[in-house]
C-alpha cells in the first residue's frame, strides 16, 4: 500500500504522515528532507542555492544516510530547500529514490508537495492536508517557542506566505492537490481528529477496493 501525503509547510502533514505509517505498519519518508539536504550540500560544497547545476549535482550525488543530520529541522533549511527544489533537474534527481522508497514492502507513507500527483501518481490513497495560513503559523510559532527558538508570530506567517508563493507558484512540480487527493482541512481539528478522519478515509478507500 502506498499512502501520498501532500499539503503546504506546518498542515500537520509530517505527524499525521509519521502516525499513519505506524498505524498500518508501513515505511515512512519525509521527502521534505531530501530538498532541505540538498540546499545543505550546495552551501557546504560553497555553492549558492540559484545554481540549477550545482544543485543538480547535489541531488545526484545526496546520500541518503545523511538525512537524519538535526541541522535540517531549522527553518533555514526549510526556506533554503524551497529555493533548490524550484529547479527541475533537482526534482527529476531526487524521484527515482522516492518511488524505489514507496515500491518497499510491505508499502510506504510519503510526505511532501508532489507525492500524489508526480512522485507516486497510482498510490492507493491521496491525502491534500491543509489549513489556513494563520493557524499553520500560530502551531509553528508555539512549536518554536517551545523549543525556546526565538520567533515572531507575524515572522513565520510571513515566512508560511513566502513559502507557500514559491511552492505552489513554481514550474516545477507545483504544490498542489491531486485531483483524486481526499482533501483534509485541519483548521478546527487536533492531531487526534486529523489522525482519526485520515484513518477513516483510508480504510473507506481499501474498504471498497475489497480487504487489505
Ligand atoms: O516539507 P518541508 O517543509 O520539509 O519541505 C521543505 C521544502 O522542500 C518545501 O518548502 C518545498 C520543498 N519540497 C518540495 O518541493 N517537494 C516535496 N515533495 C517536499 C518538499
Amino acid at each position: 500500500m502506498i499512502i501520498a501525503i501532500d499539503g503546504p509547510a506546518a498542515s500537520g502533514k509530517g505527524t499525521l504522515a509519521k502516525r499513519l505509517a505506524a498505524r498500518f505498519g508501513l515505511h515512512h519518508l519525509d521527502t521534505g528532507l531530501l530538498y532541505r539536504a540538498v540546499a545543505r550540500d550546495v552551501r557546504q560544497r560553497g555553492g549558492v542555492l540559484e545554481d540549477a547545476s550545482a544543485a543538480s549535482d547535489a541531488a545526484r550525488a545526496l546520500d541518503p544516510a545523511t538525512l537524519n543530520d538535526p541541522g535540517l529541522r531549522g527553518p533555514g533549511a526549510a526556506e533554503a530547500a524551497s529555493m533548490v527544489a524550484r529547479i527541475a533537474e533537482v526534482r527529476v534527481a531526487l524521484r527515482e529514490f522516492q518511488r524505489s522508497f514507496a515500491r518497499q514492502p510491505p508499502g510506504a507513507v510519503l510526505d511532501g508537495r508532489d507525492i500524489g500527483t508526480v512522485v507516486c501518481p497510482d498510490a492507493d490513497i491521496k491525502i491534500y492536508v491543509t489549513a489556513t495560513p494563520q493557524v499553520r503559523a500560530r502551531r509553528r510559532y508555539l512549536e518554536m517557542q517551545s523549543r525556546g527558538e526565538p520567533a515572531t508570530y507575524e515572522g513565520v506567517l510571513a515566512d508560511i506566505g513566502r513559502r507557500d508563493e514559491r511552492d505552489a507558484g513554481r514550474d516545477a512540480s507545483p504544490m498542489r492537490p491531486a485531483d483524486d487527493a481526499f482533501l483534509l482541512d485541519t483548521s478546527n481539528l487536533d492531531i487526534e481528529a486529523a489522525f482519526d478522519t485520515a484513518v477513516g478515509a483510508i480504510l473507506g478507500k481499501a474498504g471498497q477496493r475489497g480487504p487489505v
